[in-house]
Order: C-alpha cells, then structure tokens, then sequence
C-alpha cells in the first residue's frame, strides 16, 4: 500500500521534564531541544508521507488520560520516552497495555549505563522494541521502523 493511502498516524510521547532538553544535563541528553527533535521528526514523517503527532507532558495522569484517549484513534504506532516514570509507572505500562497500540520505547541515554535505578523498565517487556542511548537518533530511528511497520 502506497503511503498516502495510509490512514494511521504516529504519536512521539514525551514523558516529565523533556520540555527542558537543551539545558538539561547536556551531557547525557545532549544539546537538542524538544521542539528540535519534534521538528526533525515531522519533517521525517512528512517526508514518508506520514502523519505525526506529538505530546508532552510532566504529569502522570494527563500521559495516561492521553494513551487512553488513543484507543479507536487513528494513531497505529506510538514513540515513547516515559522518561523518570520508565523506571516507577505501573499505571502508564497498564494504559499501553489496555489500548494496545504498539510502541518503541526510547531513550536520549543509555539507561544501562546509568544509575542502577534506571536499568528496570516497566515498559520494555510490553514494547515493540527499545532504542536507548543513541541521543535524538533513537526517536529518528524508532521513526524509521513505524513507518515501515504502518507502510506493511
Ligand atoms: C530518559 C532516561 C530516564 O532515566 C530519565 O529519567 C529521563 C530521560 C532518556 O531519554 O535518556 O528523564 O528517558
């Protein structure tokens, strides 16, 4: 199917204090901003003639309330830093799980390389897939795999 017959869109979700990428601790998430990543990204979608939509939030329940109000949408593949909540959300893993969208988890660091505390993920056994550590690459490259998976 050619991709601009293709309805399903794809969500980048941004979890608590991405907003303060480019000022925040560079040395581990790099100098982007977020709203450089989500530019690059919709450029990228446009270009696969995909559409994009983005979403952060710094709080728990709006995240939740926003995966939930995905299900029957036309979002058919999510991209998701859960951020610090990667490593405590019992409650956003269940909303994944309850919509059943599938979803790449990412991270700008390499959680495995980190504080011991940031090696569980309570996504990652429930993802598609994990890219960890490739800065905003792993947003493109998760981009790269949803548009092939919506394209098939
Ligand atoms: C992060 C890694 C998390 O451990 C951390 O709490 C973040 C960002 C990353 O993108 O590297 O906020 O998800």
């Amino acid at each position: 199917m050619a991709a601009s017959e293709n309805p399903k869109k794809v969500l980048v979700l941004h979890g608590p204090n991405l907003n303060l990428l480019g000022l925040r601790e560079p040395e581990h998430y790099g100098k982007d901003t977020l709203h450089g990543i989500n530019e690059r990204l919709t450029q990228q979608a446009k270009q696969a003639e995909l559409e994009l939509d983005t979403f952060q939030s710094n709080s728990e329940a709006e995240l939740i309330t926003k995966v939930q109000s995905l299900a029957n949408s036309d979002i058919g593949f999510i991209i998701l830093n859960p951020a610090a909540f990667t490593h405590t959300s019992v409650a956003l893993r269940d909303a994944l799980a309850a919509v059943k969208i599938p979803f790449i988890e990412v991270h700008l660091s390499n959680i495995y390389a980190r504080e011991s505390f940031r090696h569980h993920s309570y996504f990652s056994d429930i993802a598609v897939g994990i890219i960890s550590g490739l800065g905003a690459e792993s947003y493109a490259l998760a981009l790269t795999y949803a548009t092939h998976q919506l394209r098939d």
